[in-house]
C-alpha cells in the first residue's frame, strides 16, 4: 500500500503582502516541486522520515491530518517521506506545495463515498470545496465525522479512490485552511491555489474579465472578513519567450513571521494602510500587461512593487543585493513571498546572463519557465488504506 502525490511550488509576480488585506495579485507554479509518499503503519504514532511524527514542528501535516485522516474515526497510522527541490522558508511555497500534496494523498489513500446518480460535488458524501457548504475546512478537528456530509453519508453508493477521488479544489481549499492555521489565522488562499492548479493564478477583489474564474474563497480574520476571487490566468501571450530566474539569499525566513509584522504595522499605524492599497494598484497594472503580454511593462510593475515591499520593511540587504544584480539583463525583479530573507525573482529574456549576475552576487539560482503544472497523484497502490463507514 503506497500512494505518492506531488506539487509545484509557486513564485509571486505581484501582491504578496497586500493580498493578506485582499488586494490583487499573482503567482506562477514554479517547475520545482515537493513530492509527499505515504504508507500505513502498525502502532500509534505517525512517522516521517523514519522519525516519530513531532506536531508542533510540522502543523501543516497535524492540521490535514485532523482533516482528512482523524485517529478517532479508525484511521491508521501513516509514514511519510517528502522529497523534492522547494526550498523551506524561502518564498517559493514550499509548506503549501507540502500541504496539497499531503492532502491529495490523504484523499487518494482515504477515497470519497459519492452519491450515484448526482452530479458534481452535489453528489459528494464527504469532502471539503467551494461549492460544499456543510462542512468546515477552516475549524474540524480530530472528530470521526470531520468533513463527512451528514445529510448525503447515509446515502453513499460508490467509493471512488486514488486520482479520481482527488479534487484540485479541495486540496487547494485544505491547503489554504491549513496555511492559515500555521500563519495565526492570516493567510490568503494565493500559495495554496497556484500550488494545486499550477499555471498562472490571479487572484482579485472583483471578478475579472475574460478569464476562467475558479472560485471564491473567504477568511474571517480578527480585523476583518476577507473575500478573494481566483482565476486560471492561462500562459500569457508570448509567456513562452520570458523566463523567471528565482535567486535564493539562503536566509532563513518564515512566512508567519513576516505577515504578523505587516499586520503589527498597520495595527500601530491605521494609515499605511495606503501602502497596502498602492500595491494592489500596481498589481492591477501588472495584471493588465500580463493580458496583453506586453513583458516590458509587467517588469515595470515588478521594480514598482519591490519599492512598496521595500517601504513596507519586508525587503532585506541580501534580497536588494540580488535584485540589483538581477537589473541590468533582466524586465524587473523583486522579492517573491513573504521577504526578510529567502527568494527573490527576476522576469527576464536572458536566463542566462541574468543567472550568473545573481549568482556572482552570491545567491543559488533556478530558472523557471511559465505554465507549470499543479497537484498529480504518481502512485496509488492498493487503495484505499482506510475509509469510514467501511
Ligand atoms: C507568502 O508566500 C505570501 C504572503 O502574501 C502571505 C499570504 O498570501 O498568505 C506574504
Amino acid at each position: 500500500m503506497k500512494v505518492e502525490a506531488s506539487a509545484p511550488g509557486k513564485c509571486i509576480l505581484f501582491g504578496e503582502h497586500a493580498v493578506v488585506f485582499g488586494q490583487p495579485a499573482v503567482a506562477v507554479a514554479i517547475e520545482q516541486r515537493i513530492t509527499v509518499i505515504i504508507e500505513p503503519i502498525e502502532g500509534e504514532y505517525w512517522k516521517l522520515e523514519g522519525g516519530r511524527l513531532d506536531a508542533s514542528k510540522h502543523p501543516h501535516l497535524n492540521t490535514l491530518r485532523h482533516r482528512l485522516w482523524p485517529k478517532s474515526a479508525g484511521a491508521p497510522a501513516l509514514s511519510i517521506h517528502i522529497k523534492g527541490d522547494i526550498p523551506r522558508a524561502s518564498g517559493l511555497g514550499s509548506s503549501a506545495a507540502l500541504s496539497v500534496a499531503a492532502c491529495a494523498a490523504l484523499r487518494a489513500a482515504r477515497g470519497r463515498w459519492i452519491t450515484e446518480n448526482v452530479t458534481g460535488t452535489d453528489g459528494w458524501a464527504e469532502g471539503y470545496a467551494s461549492t460544499v457548504t456543510d462542512t468546515d475546512a477552516f475549524e474540524a478537528k480530530d472528530d470521526p465525522e470531520a468533513g463527512i456530509r451528514l445529510d448525503q453519508f447515509d446515502k453513499r453508493e460508490r467509493h471512488l479512490v486514488g486520482n479520481e477521488a482527488v479534487s484540485i479544489d479541495e486540496c487547494a481549499l485544505l491547503g489554504h485552511a491549513v496555511e492559515a492555521a500555521a500563519q495565526g489565522g492570516r493567510a490568503s488562499p494565493m500559495d495554496a491555489s497556484t500550488c494545486a492548479h499550477g499555471g498562472v493564478v490571479l487572484l482579485s477583489d472583483v471578478l475579472e474579465p475574460e478569464v476562467e474564474h475558479l472560485y471564491q474563497r473567504r477568511l474571517a480574520m480578527r480585523d476583518g472578513m476577507r473575500t478573494w476571487e481566483l482565476h486560471d490566468l492561462g500562459m500569457p501571450k508570448g509567456g513562452d519567450e520570458v523566463y523567471l530566474v528565482i535567486g535564493n539569499t539562503g536566509v532563513y525566513a518564515p512566512t508567519a513571521v513576516q505577515v504578523a509584522k505587516v499586520a503589527e504595522a498597520i495595527r500601530i499605524e491605521p494609515q499605511r494602510m495606503k501602502e497596502i492599497e498602492t500595491i494592489g494598484t500596481i498589481a492591477r497594472r501588472g495584471i493588465l500587461a500580463l493580458k496583453k503580454g506586453d513583458f516590458e511593462a509587467v517588469g515595470r510593475a515588478m521594480i514598482e512593487n519591490q519599492v512598496m515591499l521595500k517601504g513596507l520593511g519586508v525587503s532585506c540587504p541580501e534580497l536588494d543585493t540580488l535584485i540589483r544584480a538581477a537589473g541590468p539583463s533582466s524586465l524587473g525583479a523583486k522579492l517573491t513571498g513573504a521577504g526578510g530573507g529567502g527568494c527573490m525573482v527576476a522576469l527576464t529574456k536572458n536566463p542566462k546572463a541574468t543567472s550568473e549576475a545573481i549568482e556572482l552576487a552570491g545567491g543559488r539560482t533556478h530558472i523557471s519557465k511559465f505554465g507549470n503544472l499543479g497537484l498529480r497523484v504518481e502512485v496509488a497502490k492498493d487503495v484505499p488504506f482506510w475509509s469510514p463507514g467501511q
